[in-house]
């Protein structure tokens, strides 16, 4: 029997309670709005960096990938226009002096913490990371530094040096995973909302006339990922932003949203951004961003498609997503229902008693060396072992028995199905490798 309900914090206790992230800090109380990934959550991290990249680099040939540096000076984001644009209105309550985005509330209401309504003016809040490079602590603009907020500048910044480095040409594109900042005014549901987070960004750099092409091809691209992600795509939209909604430099925009239990909430951003950003830097850096078109013998600035996802969000997605509670044996149990690429642990590898510890741990330890993520788990009663691993989403358990000796067999256990059968220990990886295929 199924009973799907998944809330925000039964998502957030098991992630703490079986080591997928920890509240930043917490000895200390916890810093708001930063996390850290415990072993689970990296190794899910790095699933979702893997496909993200195997998708990218499937869409198009000419992908670069690159690691920009995450503090960038003053001019640069001048010239983005995120010293200028990028915050957000604020507002506080009077009374109890709680905090608020004000375009999340109704200030002809009371304040929803104390219930009073003495609210300051709206004031716009800068949400760069503002800091100060070298020992000399002044606010001359050439002494100031800020976290990026996004990875995308550093690519724009770049794309002279991509264009000498690899005598590549237009279309390509770059492709980047890393830590964005923001100070949220309000971080909030958990990883959906933070000050640190990261972005896995490509921006495609090609002539204005492919361009609208090239957005409906990343569309479809984008599609494809979340699909073969195995999220139920019935909890997927693509929602065409108006022009209205479009920053003023942006042709198209289409944010990917998914269906959390809060609503329907964007996960990624596609934006043809016109020839925006690689203009400003031009003009601000007074570096020449054109390139020269072969076939027309002109000069012209590159127009820019671009897709940006944050890790952590998705992450979350994926665990809304594969939440489930259902009853087995009159127990509830929780199972993560992960695609089996996704999962953290490919496979968990039990002796039915501790005296056939040792055969198991060998067979372990093979497909261990042989880099798959793999447990070993001998305590408490094969039940419970199981219910340890459907709690992560680990697909495969393989059991050790007494026959084992004699058969050469051992029992796999199907995460989502419960079904259990008899394979040889020869067929092990092949057996996990078709699993993790599907
Ligand atoms: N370069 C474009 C850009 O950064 P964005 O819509 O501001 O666009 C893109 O961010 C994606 O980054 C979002 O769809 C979301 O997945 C993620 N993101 C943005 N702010 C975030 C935050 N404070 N916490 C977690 N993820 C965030």
């Amino acid at each position: 029997m199924e009973n799907s309900t998944v809330t925000l914090d039964k998502i957030i206790a098991l992630c703490k309670r079986k080591g997928f992230i920890y509240q930043s800090a917490s000895i200390y109380g916890g810093l708001n709005g930063v996390y850290d990934f415990a072993h689970l959550g990296t190794l899910l991290k790095k699933n979702i960096r893997k496909e993200w990249l195997k998708s990218v680099q499937a869409t198009f040939d000419d992908i670069l990938e690159f690691e920009g540096g995450l503090l960038g000076p003053h001019a640069e984001w001048e010239a983005s226009g995120h010293v200028e644009n990028f915050s957000d209105p604020m507002v506080d309550c009077l009374n109890c002096k709680h905090r608020f985005r004000a375009d999340e509330i109704d200030l002809k209401k009371p304040c929803p913490n104390c219930g009073q309504t003495k609210w300051t003016e709206i004031r716009q809040f800068n949400l760069m990371f503002k800091t100060q490079m070298g020992a000399i602590a002044n606010d001359d603009k050439a002494n100031i530094a800020y976290l990026r907020p996004e990875t995308a500048q550093p690519i724009f910044v770049n794309f002279k040096n991509f264009m000498s480095t690899y005598r590549i040409k237009i279309p390509f594109g770059v492709a980047q995973m890393g830590k964005s900042f923001r100070n949220e005014i309000t971080p909030k549901q958990f990883l959906f909302r933070t000050r640190e987070f990261e972005q896995m960004e490509i921006e495609w750099f090609c002539k204005e006339e492919t361009a609208l092409k090239d957005f409906a091809i990343w569309i479809e691209s984008r599609k494809k990922f979340y699909a073969d992600l195995g999220l139920n795509m019935a909890k997927i939209r693509f929602y065409e932003q108006t022009e209205a909604e479009r920053a003023h430099y942006s042709k198209a925009c289409t944010d990917v949203e998914y269906e959390f239990p809060f609503g329907f909430k964007e996960i990624e951003g596609i934006a043809y951004r016109g020839n925006y950003d690689l203009t400003q830097h031009s003009k601000f850096s007074g570096k020449d961003l054109a390139v020269f078109d072969e076939e027309t013998k002109q000069t012209y600035i590159p127009h820019v498609v671009e897709c940006s996802v944050g890790i952590d969000r998705l992450l979350l997605t994926l665990l809304f997503d594969a939440y489930h509670e259902d009853v087995v044996e009159g127990e509830t149990r929780i199972m993560l229902k992960l695609h089996p690429k996704m999962a953290p642990i490919k496979a968990a590898f039990f002796p039915l008693v501790k005296k056939l510890s040792e055969p198991m741990l060998a067979i372990y330890k093979d497909l261990k060396r042989k880099g798959y993520e793999v447990e070993f788990d001998e305590s408490a009663s094969i039940g419970k072992r199981y219910r340890r691993q459907d709690e992560i989403g680990t697909p495969l358990c393989f059991t050790y028995d007494f026959e084992s000796e004699t058969d050469k067999c051992v029992t796999v256990r199907n995460r989502d199905t419960t079904l259990q059968e008899r394979i040889s220990i020869d067929s092990i990886e092949d057996y996990i490798k078709k699993t993790l295929n599907k």
